[in-house]
């Protein structure tokens, strides 16, 4: 349920994609002492994405030890099936990837009638323009800056552009919108995208590979 931050700033969301599995307790121990806004809970179904993460277990455990809002990422063929058991899992946000939804108003009002905060994410091949027409009606864009599938990939330099076009797009229809980057996000790029119009970051590897990951999360928060 939405109950969470609600100044689009600096957000930085990590990923328990790069969590240590057989220690989730402790690492969602860990991001709640740190500065950390949200937990990113990425989703895959081997379908959609060639991978397969995990499923509502998970999710229901990292909801259960959570003090900071879900935020989860549904990288999933057909995801109007499981809005409402992710909704019942404790998101509080649920972002669907525009590739996945033929019917992406109605799944947008299906969300927010849970309760939830609505987000789209855009693969790094599609255009943001695609959203011109949806991004009145949204909470959160979430723009890929890797092909969504694995954690610790390499950032695709293409993202700043993408960035800056929904900046736009937010600017004109959609002055709160959450513009959200996930991917191959690190102190290198962190700063860039923050100025050219991001206010959440995801990141994964580049924090659950840190010597001192809630260092690393205040590093990025702070870029
Ligand atoms: C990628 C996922 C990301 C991933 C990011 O498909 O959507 O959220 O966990 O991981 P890093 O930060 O390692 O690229
Ligand atoms: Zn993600």
């Amino acid at each position: 349920m939405i109950n969470d931050t609600m100044t689009n700033d600096h957000l930085i969301a990590p990923s328990i994609l790069s969590a240590d599995f057989g220690n989730l307790q402790r690492d969602i121990e860990m991001l709640n002492q740190s500065e950390a806004d949200w937990i990113h809970v990425d989703i895959m179904d081997g379908l959609f994405v060639p991978n397969i993460s995990f499923g509502f277990p998970v999710a229901e455990v990292a909801y259960k030890h959570a003090t900071k809002p879900l935020d989860v990422h549904l990288m999933i063929v057909d995801p109007d099936r499981y809005l409402k058991r992710f909704a019942a899992a404790g998101a509080a946000g649920i972002t669907v990837q525009l590739e996945a939804c033929p019917n992406l108003h109605r799944t947008i009002q299906v969300i927010k009638e849970l309760g939830c905060r609505a987000g789209v994410a855009i693969n790094p091949h599609s255009p943001v323009a695609l959203l011109e027409d949806i991004v009145g009606d949204l909470d959160l864009v979430l723009i890929m800056s890797v092909n969504p599938g694995f954690g610790g990939q390499h950032f695709i330099e293409n993202t700043y552009k993408k960035v800056a076009d929904i900046k736009r797009l937010a600017e004109k229809y959609n002055p709160d919108l959450f513009i959200e980057v996930d991917g191959g996000v690190d102190k290198n790029n962190a700063g860039e995208l923050f100025s050219v119009g991001a206010n959440v970051l995801v990141a994964g590897s580049s924090v659950f590979s840190a010597s001192s990951p809630s260092a690393m999360i205040s590093t990025l928060k702070n870029s």
